[in-house]
């Protein structure tokens, strides 16, 4: 199960596999004016803008779950349904730690939405420290919105191994 760099034509299936996962975490848990602005629409036009540093694992055409880094942020990380409870997402994580850290992050952070148990349980298996709330500045189409979440951090040590690139 390896990682590797997302294609121009996988955009759709990603930004359906984001939507559904998006809904799946935090129907229950965000607030309604939060839940407006994350159409399907929004995560294509995210998932285009961010298309170069997005990661998956799955068939081409048929990815199954996908990661993006930004700066010292593990900044989004998603599998579908179907793949939960397969190590999909540990493939993934372990290869964002991995470029994360060939980036020169000592210490990563990640914020999980307020609630999102099962997110929470996966990274403390993966060795994410919880470390306490903070506001998160989260982009919108209508401007930032500040959200209370959980987060969480990682030291890594530091590589400048190239031998898994794509
Ligand atoms: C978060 C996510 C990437 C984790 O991947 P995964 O394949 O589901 O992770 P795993 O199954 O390996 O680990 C989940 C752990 O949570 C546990 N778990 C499941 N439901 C739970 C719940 N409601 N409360 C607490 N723990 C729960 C599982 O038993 C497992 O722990 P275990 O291995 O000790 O039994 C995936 O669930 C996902 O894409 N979720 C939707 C999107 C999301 O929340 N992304 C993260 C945003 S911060």
């Amino acid at each position: 199960m390896r990682a590797r760099a997302a294609l121009p034509e996988e955009i759709d299936a990603l930004a359906l596999l984001w939507h559904e996962g998006w809904r799946d975490a935090h129907e229950a848990i965000l607030p309604e004016e939060l839940k407006r602005e994350r159409t399907l629409e929004s995560f294509r036009k995210r998932m285009q803008a961010a298309l170069e540093q997005v990661r998956v694992v799955g068939a081409p055409r048929a990815p199954v779950g996908f990661c993006i880094v930004k700066d010292d942020e593990l900044y989004q990380l998603y599998v579908s349904q179907s793949a939960r409870g397969t190590g999909v997402a540990a493939a993934l994580l372990a290869d964002a730690e991995q470029r994360l850290s060939r980036n020169g992050v000592t210490k990563a952070w990640l914020a999980c939405a307020i609630g999102n148990r099962r997110a929470a349980r996966f990274y403390e298996k993966c060795g994410w420290q919880f470390v306490g709330k903070m506001l998160n500045q989260l982009d919108t189409f209508s401007g930032v919105y500040s959200l209370e979440v959980w987060r969480y951090e990682k030291s890594l040590s530091c590589s400048s191994d190239s031998s898994s690139r794509p």
